[in-house]
């Protein structure tokens, strides 16, 4: 199998935790004997280029982040101008977010799920898994400890049947916390993150509270 991997993040490769994501997806690809080729939207200059590759090639997988719950607006806009291909294509997706429940990733997973049939692809099912927002931020003996689970999935996929076997369903990890870890979360959110957002924003410039209501002045 040869499969053409899609960087979706607006970030540059750099920084794109999605890139350390793909990275380690690609090691399992090879361990079974799959080869891939790999492109990043994140530099619009090389657009056409990666457009000519979803054109020329069969088996295609978008890695994309959640980006305010959903898909993010630069792969939208990439993304409309691709051609209509047949169902010889097909079109899959690895979806990462930031915060780690199964379930802040559904609605974009929905969305997703709609887009071969307007493509006039076939689809390959999407990989689901949040955790992801300090990967960037690790070293790189950690980064690599962190994104090794998408190895296996890498050499999942080369088995042919996309991301709809129950090992990548289980991959997401849980839907929900338990309840007491959800009100912990809640109160830290509240409280100690909420001071360190507002530092954080402090440092950048920002003089007024970051929950005011610039409407109601
Ligand atoms: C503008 C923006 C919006 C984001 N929105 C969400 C979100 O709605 N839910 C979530 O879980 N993570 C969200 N995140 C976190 C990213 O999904 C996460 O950090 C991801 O690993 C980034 O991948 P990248 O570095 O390849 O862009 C957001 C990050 C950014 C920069």
């Amino acid at each position: 199998m040869h499969v053409v991997i899609i960087n979706g993040s607006p970030r540059v490769q750099k920084y794109s935790n999605t890139e350390k994501i793909m990275a380690a997806f690609a090691k399992g690809l090879s361990e079974k004997g799959s080869t891939f080729e790999t492109y990043a939207i994140s530099d619009r200059k090389t657009w056409d280029i990666i457009r000519d590759a979803y054109i020329k090639n069969d088996e295609i997988l978008i890695a994309l982040p959640l980006y305010v719950e959903c898909v993010p607006g630069l792969l939208l806009e990439f993304l409309e101008t691709f051609p209509q291909k047949d169902e010889h294509t097909r079109l899959s997706f690895l979806l990462q977010s930031g915060f780690a429940e199964g379930c802040q990733l559904r609605c974009g997973e929905e969305f997703l799920a709609k887009l071969p049939e307007y493509l006039g692809v076939r689809y390959g099912g999407c990989l689901v898994k949040g955790g992801n927002f300090g990967i960037r931020f690790l070293g790189e003996e950690q980064q690599e400890r962190v994104t090794k689970p998408y190895q296996a999935m890498g050499e999942l996929f080369t088995e042919g049947d996309g991301f709809f076997r129950e090992e990548a369903k289980k991959f997401t990890g849980p839907e929900y916390f338990p309840l007491p870890m959800r009100l912990m979360m809640g109160l830290i959110f509240k409280t100690l993150a909420k001071r360190e957002f507002q530092k954080t924003a402090a440092s950048l410039g920002c003089s007024v509270p970051l929950d005011e209501k610039v409407w109601e002045t």
